[in-house]
């Protein structure tokens, strides 16, 4: 009779005898997002390394960054945490996040990713967090069925968008699935700064806060626009989460969501065909542009050597091809180590790691604001706030709103 040895016992046999304890602090709890962060869960459980989920639920992260901060400031940090953008800088200034440079050398990470990414991850000069994807944010999803019961065409501009909003409308089908949350509203902003404005306006208004873009007729016209949306939107949007919203879209009681390509995963986890039950597009007027955000996670400084190795065996498994190909194909991102093969990943995926090239070589490769990629997280929370604000006082004109934005902007 075959002898089944308790799990302890494996990962002692296994060589584990360096078994961890890794407590991970992250914000995917939708169906799309949970499945992704299962995947690393299984490598590091593999690896005889106990998981302890410090899930915070709330898209965008805005409540687990504030549940991170009360629990560093008591002395009592995770081994691990999303920590994406400059917010990476800001946390490796007060000295509590560990040096990755070993796991990064031995694993060569200087020669598998983007300078733009690596760029980020480095304090110094030194690896501080480790990549686990590229989401694209300037995704447009659609319904097929509810574009056909309603006669439209699929929008490539805002014009084009409002054509077939019109025509949602009319058939009875909530145009655009929104949930009115800050990181939400804007998210449906910079894709319309992007589309009507442009890359450059981008960049200079929204990216280098250039005082004279800020306040310009371009950004007259984007604000005009992003309120022109909040029309086509239903009555119950305010405080939706997101993933909600892309419920709408998978039923037919929606027609379209602004969203960045988690939304795919909600799609996936409902079984749903990409080209099929849903469609991919580059929101209106950004086909030729890309807004980026790249999830990260950073470790913090422990004095436990059994766990420090539990978190240099996180960071490499992050990093390994493994990993990366399982991972992305649950988030609906894409792999961020260069020289994926992308036999497995649907036409999304491929449009977005063709188009992430293309646009970082013309000049088109933008950060998301929304998602933490651009600005210190002061001036973002700043400027995301009165963003939402106009979006919620039907009383403020477009003028009061970029005055007002001209001021956050300059927050520190
Ligand atoms: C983003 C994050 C994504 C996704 C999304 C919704 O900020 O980068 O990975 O989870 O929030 O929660």
């Amino acid at each position: 009779m075959k002898r089944i040895l308790p799990l302890s016992l494996i990962a002692i046999a296994c060589g584990a005898a360096q078994a961890g304890e890794l407590e991970v602090l992250h914000w995917w709890t939708s169906g799309g997002e949970a499945k992704a962060a299962a995947a690393l869960k299984a490598s590091m459980q593999a690896k005889g390394h106990t998981w302890k989920d410090f899930a915070v639920a709330g898209g965008g992260g805005d409540a687990a960054m504030t549940v991170l901060k009360s629990r560093v400031v008591s002395g009592n940090a995770p081994a691990a945490a999303q920590i994406k953008g400059p917010s990476l800088q800001e946390w490796a200034q007060e000295g509590v996040l560990a040096n990755l440079d070993g796991v990064a050398k031995a694993e060569k990470w200087d020669a598998l990713l983007p300078k733009v990414v690596s760029d980020v991850m480095k304090y110094k000069g030194s690896y501080i967090a480790v990549p686990v994807n590229v989401h694209r944010v300037n995704w447009l999803w659609a319904n097929p069925a509810a574009f056909s019961k309603a006669g439209a065409k699929v929008p490539a501009t805002w014009d084009e968008f409002f054509v077939a909003a019109e025509a949602l409308k009319k058939a009875g089908i909530t145009p655009i699935a929104h949930g009115g949350q800050n990181w939400q509203d804007f998210t449906t902003f910079e894709a319309v700064a992007l589309g009507v404005g442009g890359a450059d306006f981008y960049k200079k208004a929204l990216v280098q806060l250039d005082p004279a873009s800020v306040s310009s007729p371009t950004m007259e016209k984007v604000l005009t626009t992003f309120k022109r949306v909040k029309g086509y939107t239903d009555k119950n949007s305010p405080g939706r989460d997101w993933n909600l919203a892309t419920a709408m879209v998978i039923k037919g009681e929606a027609g379209m969501q602004i969203m960045g390509d988690w939304a795919k995963g909600e799609f996936l986890a409902a079984g749903k065909v990409p080209g099929k039950d849903f469609v991919c597009v580059a929101a209106p007027g950004t086909a030729k542009a890309y807004t980026f955000n790249v999830d990260s996670f950073a470790m913090f400084k422990l004095k436990n050597d059994a766990n420090t190795k539990a978190q240099n065996d996180l960071a490499a498994a992050i990093m390994g091809p493994e990993f990366q190909e399982v991972f992305n194909l649950n988030k609906g991102s894409i792999p961020v180590r260069l020289g994926m093969k992308m036999d497995k990943f649907d036409d999304c995926a491929k449009l977005s790691s063709k188009d992430f090239v293309d646009d970082a070589k013309s000049g088109t490769l933008v950060p998301s604001i929304a998602h933490g990629m651009a600005v210190p997280s002061a001036t973002e929370g700043a400027i995301k706030d009165v963003v939402s604000q106009f979006w919620n006082d039907d009383k403020m004109d477009a003028k009061a709103a970029m005055s007002k934005l001209a001021a956050a902007a300059k927050t520190k």
